[in-house]
């Protein structure tokens, strides 16, 4: 059978569907149905999901189910979690969720089960961070460490940033955390305004990459080490303050770091699903190792959910296919990412790269080019209520429907629960006036449309456990909608082209530019004369 998705019998049905769907409004929807809220919503542990808001039906439901059948999900996500090299272009197993199953469990890859190496690294990554957290880990000179810098950029940062801060806003008044920055861009400035607050005998650089290569990294890296160098006393061992998390430790040695110092990552783990790796530790160092165990402990409860819990049921099933429906089918090209919740606040930034960097293809699993139908949506979001004051305008009366995650958490994090009823009341009102709309105003520029299609997904509360749910989630969701595309959602090959042409450039090699490149070029290399 085809693996082309317009092949399937399914397609052709919500096809048809669609175009039935297309011209009704979604208020006409929950006038023909009482039960529309409770029939399109789901519970589950943790989490209430409503996707009453999106143009979707039972029947569209049933028939996105069947559609993820004659995909072979089910074959598929065993594959996946069995650790089969799934990962075809690279010759790789994917297997994130063995980072958060228990230790007497067995998972092999080429027929060595890999599970005792990930809890050694675990032991590893605690032992390390209590000795820091309490002292018994000192600098060259005999200070405590008081600071941790993790430098890392893509996957090897946006989990450990997007947790740090969630962790920060909900932490409980005694918990005990240690100051922590993150740099990621090679603008100079990241860095030196990490360094312009640190005292080098105090801080400790966390070097995360898993290729070794990066040069963003490697440049914040050498950066960091010249800066230690130079502010320590004169021929100090800087050891006991720098150390890497890499799967290249040929090339982690060859910078200098000690092999002591080195924690591992795998080929089989994906640099955007590797947050539950070593390069966690940044965590482990910040807010303790325990709270990181919960943070895994989270994501493995989600992975059960999205092996055991049938399609219609199954969260990340359910929000991949809503958004299969409304890329495919209602043809809308974008998804915002709206958290009511200031420690979601890098949410949007995260789920950027894991859905768009997996999915943002047009080369299918089998090598062929896509050409008949569309992939990942375009992501973007921003906290509420700051993306009220921003871009929600086009939300409501833009040309473009926009379809919306909002995300909402029921327990106030704050001994401020006034604000919390204002928060949670704004999320709301915007998930009603997109569907709603206003349709009979006295002046034509107060027109909404309405029938803009949302989801609100309400967290029972925020802590390491169900921010390990939420982030499984998505990752579930991502590969789930990978599988009704049929891409490889675990390469990357559309940026290399940008990191090849960028150390030409960087080497006054011109030979490939067009005039505009070069024209800009001459500009710049003028003005940094
Ligand atoms: O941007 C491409 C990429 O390879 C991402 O997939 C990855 O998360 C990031 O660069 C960082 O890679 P590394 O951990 O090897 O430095």
């Amino acid at each position: 059978m085809s693996s082309n998705p317009t092949q399937k019998k399914s397609w052709n049905i919500l096809k048809a569907l669609a175009s039935d769907i297309q011209d009704k409004h979604l208020n006409d929807f929950f006038k023909a149905d009482n039960n529309r809220f409770s029939n399109l919503s789901l519970k589950t542990d943790g989490f209430f999901f409503d996707y009453s808001k999106q143009r979707i039906t039972q029947d569209v439901i049933s028939n996105l189910c069947a559609l993820l059948d004659e995909s072979g999900f089910t074959s598929k996500r065993n594959a996946m979690f069995n650790g089969d090299i799934i990962n075809n272009t690279e010759g790789r197993a994917v297997l994130h969720t063995a980072l958060r199953r228990p230790d007497s469990d067995v998972v092999k890859v080429n027929g060595e089960n890999i599970i005792p190496a990930v809890h050694n690294a675990l032991n590893k990554m605690k032992n390390f961070s209590n000795a820091v957290r309490s002292g018994d880990h000192k600098g060259v000179t005999g200070s405590a460490i008081k600071k941790i810098v993790s430098i890392g950029i893509g996957g090897s940062d946006l989990g450990p940033r997007l947790v740090s801060e969630a962790l920060h806003i909900s932490a409980q008044k005694n918990d005990q955390i240690l100051e922590t920055k993150f740099v990621s861009n090679i603008d100079g400035d990241d860095i030196q305004s990490a360094l312009d607050e640190c005292q080098a005998e105090e801080t400790l650089f966390v070097i995360i990459s898993k290729s070794f290569k990066t040069q963003e990294t490697l440049t914040n890296a050498l950066t960091a080490r010249q800066w230690l160098q130079n502010n320590l006393p004169d021929g100090s061992d800087i050891s006991p303050h720098f150390i890497a998390v890499s799967s290249n430790i040929e090339a982690v040695e060859n910078f200098g770091i000690n092999p002591d110092n080195i924690f591992p990552m795998w080929d089989w783990v994906n640099g955007r699903f590797s947050l539950w790796s070593a390069v966690g530790l940044s965590l482990c160092l910040q807010h303790g190792f325990d709270k990181f165990k919960t943070l895994l402990a989270g994501a493995y409860n989600m992975d059960q959910h999205f092996l055991k819990a049938p399609l219609n049921e199954n969260l990340p099933v359910l929000m991949a296919l809503i958004g299969v429906w409304n890329r495919n089918f209602l043809s809308l090209p974008q998804l915002a990412i709206l958290p009511y919740a200031q420690s979601l606040l890098h949410f949007p930034a995260y789920l950027q790269q894991l859905e768009m960097e997996s999915n943002g293809k047009t080369v299918d699993y089998d090598g062929q080019t896509i050409t008949d139908y569309k992939t990942c949506p375009v992501l973007f979001g921003e906290v509420g209520t700051n993306g009220q004051h921003s871009f929600y305008q086009l939300l409501h009366q833009g040309s473009e429907t926009v379809p919306c995650d909002f995300i909402g958490v029921l327990t106030p994090e704050t001994d401020l629960p006034h604000h919390h009823d204002l928060l949670l009341s704004h999320m709301l009102a915007q998930g009603q006036a997109m569907m709603q709309g206003q349709h009979e105003p006295n002046e034509s520029y107060r027109y909404f449309e309405g029938n803009k299609p949302s989801s609100t997904l309400l967290m029972d509360k925020m802590d390491a456990y169900s921010l390990g749910q939420l982030i499984a989630l998505y990752e579930h969701k991502t590969f789930t909608q990978g599988v009704i595309w049929n891409l490889n959602s675990f390469d990357q090959f559309g940026v290399e082209l940008g990191k090849e042409l960028s150390q030409k450039l960087e080497k006054q090699d011109l030979s490939d530019a067009d005039p505009s490149t070069k024209g800009l070029h001459s500009l710049i290399h003028k003005a940094s004369k």
